[in-house]
């Protein structure tokens, strides 16, 4: 029978199948499968040079940098390339009146300066392979979903348990992917003394700062340096000043040759979580509720935040973290619900699930995407309340203190926290029926004429904001929570059979498991992109741009007066600074190495376009883009603003 296709699902045949050029995140032990279409794209490497156990190989030049960023390796003394956002913390630490690093920049003189960070580790993927048949050993089909779950566990221990034997810093876990289909063992070594070496000042590392998130044309220097050290074995050890700089088993050779349009490119990194293959109806929950309930509960905190540190210096400095993390997930999901409602991603998912299911008669399949339409149906207004606790009561700080007995009072400023509990309280309380809300806070509510009164009556009266905040907290962790959570795990085994079926329905196509901060490698190219009409962006900015955004009067964009006078002296305008590539990256993949064709360093991935970010969900080639800084720029950074290029010396240069 000869099905007529709507005009979405002509849409859809040209836009979402096969899959588009660019798109995707490989596991590089199974690069093989793309090495071909990497290598008609430009790629001058092979499948071993990527990815092997036998010999060393550019995955022995990453690491899964701190819990959630990626560096790589740029010596053979264990000299390390990251993002400056990604150090920040550690920087932020080593950081006092005396010595204001973050302001000021850090850059060790020698080896004996570099600044220990007790808690940080990096993570080598010594090798990963795919144990589904092992971790399934035993299974019967007529087993419980709970009986399975435990024997996953238990086979999954086992393997963990024989390739960690070795102690020495192994470690290992097992990873389902594609909702369970398939598990792998990932199994790393992992070194526990890493130190600063270096970092440009935040004017320079963090230029542009929440103006530019997400944005291009950026400028942003956006890396700092650390060294990995290791025992006299060059195996991990605990930080001692005996310890030696670790020797890795690859690193990279940095070019200057730079990028133009066009180029191939890659990044090798670990990516921490997308959802390529989910229902429309958990995309339409994102694109209709999740994310701009999210953003206006977000706008409101921020203005709030803003007004107070816009009146003092002082109160700037202790939020501007806070208003750093509240505001990069809130210009993210602007983008992200911009985008798929541009691609039409529920009613693309729609027709496809319509396709599917025409297909799916009479299979094991027959009727999965509208039994998916149903958890989805009980779980949105559960996930939608859990969802509002921590967007609303539970970024209270006074609440949040009354709990905590260690919350850090230095950066706290209560107007701001007062005029915060009143807009959350009073949009929590309209946007969730009273079911959702525990009888504590009922009781307080009726208890005060208004929010106002009840706000003065909290932060005046310990007890009363400590029996606010055990309730809140209490209800969601103890109703709401596991609740959510059963839910979801409802959800995700309805997957591991979707997934199955979505993969038989388009049997030609190669699928990409979901990201899960496992190393993967994406490729793509240089290029530019048009954000709106009659806008085309270059994919590379310059120095120039920089001295374009520099004003005094605007902290994001008051570069050092050294930067100024070497720009003065004339010869720099052209210096490249950041660029834009076609690689499909996300969250986890800041502090990636970009590698041309030749395998060679040409940048860092930092960011990603804002207009792009849906590529969480869904990718598309027109607009997504990944951001990456110019290596050229570290170098020149280093030397003229550090005055540290004797760490050339260590490093590599290739044209
Ligand atoms: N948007 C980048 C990422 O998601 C950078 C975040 C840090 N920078 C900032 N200005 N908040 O991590
Ligand atoms: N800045 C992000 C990170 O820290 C990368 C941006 C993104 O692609 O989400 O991983």
């Amino acid at each position: 029978m000869i099905k007529k296709y709507s005009l979405l699902a002509a849409l859809f045949l040209c836009a979402l199948q096969p899959l588009r050029a660019d798109e995707g995140m490989w596991l590089p032990a199974l690069i093989s499968q793309r090495i071909g279409d990497m290598q008609a794209k430009g790629f001058q490497l092979t499948a071993e040079d990527l990815y092997s156990v036998n010999q060393a190989s550019l995955k022995d030049a990453v690491v899964l940098f701190g819990s959630g960023c990626t560096g790589e390796l740029v010596s053979d003394q264990g000299l390390l390339f990251t993002n400056h956002h990604c150090g920040y913390s550690f920087i932020q630490r080593h950081s006092s009146v005396e010595h204001d690093y973050l302001k000021d920049g850090f850059w060790a003189l020698t080896q004996a300066d570099e600044l220990p960070n007790p808690g940080l580790t990096v993570r080598f993927l010594e090798r990963m392979e795919d144990v589904t048949a092992l971790v399934l050993k035993g299974y019967k089909s007529k087993m419980t979903e709970e009986q399975r779950q435990a024997l996953i566990k238990k086979n999954a221990d086992k393997l963990k348990e024989q390739a960690t034997a070795e102690g020495n810093g192994l470690k290992a876990s097992v990873e389902a992917l594609y909702y369970g289909n398939q598990y792998f063992l990932f199994v790393f070594r992992e070194y526990r003394d890493v130190r600063l070496v270096g970092a440009p000042p935040s004017s320079i590392g963090k230029f542009g700062g929440e103006t530019d998130n997400w944005m291009w044309p950026r400028h942003t220097g956006d890396f700092s340096i650390f060294r990995i050290y290791a025992g006299p074995d060059n195996l991990p050890a605990d930080y001692s000043p005996d310890n030696v700089p670790y020797t890795p088993k690859k690193s990279l050779k940095i070019s200057r040759a730079g990028v133009k349009d066009g180029d191939f490119t890659f990044v090798y990194g670990c990516p921490g979580s997308t959802q390529e293959y989910i229902h429309s109806e958990a995309v339409r929950y994102i694109q209709d509720v999740s994310d701009p309930e999210k953003i206006a509960l977000r706008t409101t905190r921020l203005n709030l935040m803003k007004k107070y540190m816009d009146q003092s210096q002082a109160v700037r400095i202790q939020y501007s973290s806070k208003y750093a993390s509240v505001a990069n997930a809130w210009k993210k999901w602007q983008g992200e619900e911009k985008g798929l409602r541009k691609n039409k991603v529920v009613p693309v998912k729609q027709d496809y699930e319509a396709r599917f299911e025409e297909w799916a008669q009479g299979t094991r399949f027959d009727g999965i995407t509208g039994r998916l339409a149903q958890l989805y149906a009980a779980r949105n207004p559960l996930f939608r309340a859990y969802e509002y606790y921590r967007e609303t009561v539970l970024t209270i700080e006074r609440l949040q203190m009354a709990l905590n007995p260690r919350f850090n009072k230095k950066d706290y400023y209560q107007p701001i926290d007062e005029e915060i509990f009143a807009a959350m309280i009073s949009a929590f309380d309209k946007a969730l029926d009273d079911s959702y809300k525990p009888a504590a806070f009922l009781e307080q509510r009726a208890r005060f004429a208004s929010v106002e009164e009840w706000r003065d009556a909290v932060f005046a009266d310990d007890a009363l904001a400590k029996e606010l905040a055990e309730a809140l907290d209490k209800y969601y962790d103890e109703q709401l929570a596991p609740q959510v959570k059963q839910l979801n795990q409802a959800i995700t085994l309805t997957y591991r059979d979707y997934m199955q079926g979505q993969m038989e329905f388009e049997k030609d196509k190669t699928f990409y498991p979901d990201a899960n901060l496992t190393l993967r490698v994406a490729y793509g190219h240089v290029e530019g992109y048009r954000p709106a009409d009659a806008i085309w962006y270059q994919p590379v900015s310059t120095l120039r741009g920089i001295m374009e955004k520099d004003n005094p009067e605007i902290f994001d964009y008051n570069i050092p007066q050294t930067l100024r006078d070497i720009y003065a002296e004339g010869g720099h305008e052209n210096q490249p600074v950041c660029f834009l590539a076609t690689n499909h990256t996300t969250g986890g993949n800041s502090g990636s190495p970009v590698l041309n064709a030749q395998g060679n360093l040409i940048g860092i991935n930092f960011d990603r376009v804002w207009e792009g970010t849906m590529s969480d969900l869904v990718f598309d080639p027109e607009i997504c883009r990944n951001i990456s800084l110019d290596v050229r720029y570290i170098l020149f950074i280093i030397k003229e603003i550090g005055h540290a290029d004797y760490l050339f010396n260590e490093m590599t240069f290739v044209e």
